[in-house]
């Protein structure tokens, strides 16, 4: 039908969502397991309505440009939207649909495996035993960190923070958080979560686990000063972004045993050079930006990616705005 939206999707999402723009749109699909080139994506997005857009595509200027001014949504098949510069989008009047609460638990849930899997040096004793080195039950075997009664230190008590706190609660953990302020004891009361200041949290926790958006402050927050603050039993979790730990600093730390462990979900770049020094240190566990990465959590941000697209090209207010402030007053 000649009258129907034109969309583009940067990549094949579940069918749950992308039956739904298949028939409320003519919607162009990248088929590759990799992102469109940046030349091919600013060539797809001409003429569009609407793009659903991932973490791996940056939004600004140029791409708004190259879609053209009929262009009346973008929808982030993602709770993150670091990727779009929100402002650029703003400007233009359009809104931005992102998928939050679709994945907070199985976030949450990585975020303790990862950290589970450091403290306990899970990843290592899986390679020693591939590797031939178990001889016998030993008293100083890959000894690690309790996690139950262990202080855990929250960075960002959002949603997903706060469903961190609900596992690390039936853990009997000791739970500080910090946010950009002290968040009202109604939402912290049920978890007995108390509000430090960053560097308190580094040096009190056994294990501090990043659940902040990238934002310019946030950028290199776990830097050496911060790792340096930690204690040497403690570990690092990361299923926030990458560039909010400094990399070079977290190997020196792993490395010289300023902290025992670490876990990411996140890197930076991403994906991970197999070159790159941390790979090389059995203390650090990474795996592959993976933390919403299962079959019920994909095919609800991709029904919420699709509502959203949809909710734009029509004209209609988004389900979930990434920004609300777009829509003025209103
Ligand atoms: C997000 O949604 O921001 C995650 O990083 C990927 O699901």
């Amino acid at each position: 039908m000649a009258d129907r939206p034109r969309v583009f999707v940067s990549r094949r999402i579940p069918e749950e969502g992308l039956r739904l723009i298949l028939e409320a749109c003519d919607a162009t699909v990248w088929p590759d397991e990799l992102p469109p080139p940046r030349d091919v994506l600013l060539r797809s997005v001409e003429g569009c309505d609407g793009i659903l857009t991932l973490l791996t595509d940056r939004v600004d200027a140029e791409l708004l440009d190259r879609a053209g001014p009929q262009l009346t949504v973008v929808s982030n098949y993602a709770v993150g939207f670091d990727n779009i510069v929100i402002p650029e989008a703003n400007r233009r009047g359009i809104p931005v649909g992102n998928t939050p609460g679709a994945l907070t638990d199985t976030t949450a849930d990585l975020a303790f495996a990862l950290l589970m899997a450091a403290g306990r040096r899970v990843v290592e004793g899986d390679r020693y035993v591939h590797d031939g080195h178990w001889r016998t039950w030993g008293p100083l075997l890959l000894l690690g960190t309790d996690i139950s009664g262990g202080t855990i230190g929250i960075v960002g008590f959002g949603r997903i923070g706060q469903a961190v706190a609900r596992r690390a609660r039936g853990f009997g953990m000791t739970i500080l958080y910090h946010d950009v302020a002290p968040l009202p004891d109604d939402v912290t009361g049920p978890f007995g979560a108390t509000y430090v200041g960053l560097d308190e949290l580094f040096a009190r926790a056994d294990f501090v686990s990043l659940h902040t958006n990238l934002t310019a402050e946030t950028r290199h927050l776990v830097n050496a000063k911060r790792l340096r603050l930690m204690k040497p039993s403690a570990v690092l979790v990361n299923t926030s972004r990458g560039p909010v730990v400094d990399q070079k600093a977290l190997y020196q730390a792993l490395r010289e045993g300023w902290i025992m462990a670490a876990g990411l979900d996140v890197t930076d770049p991403e994906p991970m050079p197999v070159d790159e020094p941390l790979l090389s240190l059995p203390n650090c566990i990474v795996v592959p930006h993976i933390a919403s990465a299962s079959t019920a959590t994909r095919a609800r941000m991709a029904e919420m990616a699709a509502a959203n697209l949809i909710a734009g090209v029509r004209g209609e207010r988004l389900p979930t705005p990434a920004n609300p402030e777009v829509y003025g007053a209103k």
